[in-house]
């Protein structure tokens, strides 16, 4: 498995205009503007695969990437985000929910939180949904490249404990799409969620 080889396939507004639900999904969600799409494009290694944005709720569909054999990264629209019209949030969390709810090829979710303020009410629900699915998560802490490494470090320790009261099978990871911190082992955890 090489998730550099991923390439855009399409965005769906909604599940049903999606891929065949078969194979192998990895999905990455997290609120608006946590670094999800950065960190698709420093996992895959391409500059500008997923669009990222300094304005939060860049991602309003779901988009997805095949990395060949049937397997896919998928970037999630954020959720979270107070200062969008409520009619177009209601619209593209319902096509979140959807989508966790009803793909079969799921097989791996990546929750994505900035270090500085992880675990979040809406955090908390995903990874412990998650868990009721039997879904795995690797929870990366993005923009760790904002905190010192002792810091860093206390943070991870602190998030894992919390994470692992609502999640059986979760890892934990600081991860920055700045400097690469965590890059070798996110891309580890998540090429094992696409071996069968
Ligand atoms: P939505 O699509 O709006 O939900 O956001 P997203 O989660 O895809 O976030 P995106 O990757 O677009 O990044 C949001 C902002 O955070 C951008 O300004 C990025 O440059 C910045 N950012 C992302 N990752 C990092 C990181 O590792 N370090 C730092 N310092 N900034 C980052
Ligand atoms: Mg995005």
């Amino acid at each position: 498995i090489n998730l550099h080889k991923a390439t855009f396939t399409l965005s769906a507004p909604d599940i049903r205009r999606l891929p065949e639900d078969s194979g192998i999904e990895v999905a990455f969600a997290g609120r608006s503007n946590a670094g999800k799409s950065s960190a698709l494009n420093t996992l895959t290694n391409q500059k500008s695969l997923a669009r990222t944005s300094k304005t939060p709720g860049r991602t309003q569909l779901i988009n997805v990437f095949d990395i060949g054999d049937n397997r896919r990264l998928i970037d999630l629209p954020g959720y979270g985000f107070a200062k969008v019209p409520l009619e177009m949030k209601k619209k593209w969390q319902k096509s979140l929910a959807e989508y966790l709810e009803k793909r079969l090829s799921l097989k791996g979710l990546v929750v994505l939180m900035d270090i500085r303020h992880p675990l979040k009410d809406l955090d908390s629900d995903l990874i412990e949904w998650a868990n009721d699915c039997g879904l795995p998560v690797l929870a990366l802490l993005t923009k760790a490249d904002k905190l010192k490494s002792g810091k860093r470090s206390a943070e991870v320790l602190k998030v894992r404990k919390e994470c692992q009261k609502l999640h059986e099978n979760i890892k934990v990871q600081a991860f920055s799409s700045l400097n690469r911190i965590g890059l070798d082992s996110a891309n580890q955890i998540i090429c094992d969620w696409f071996v069968y």
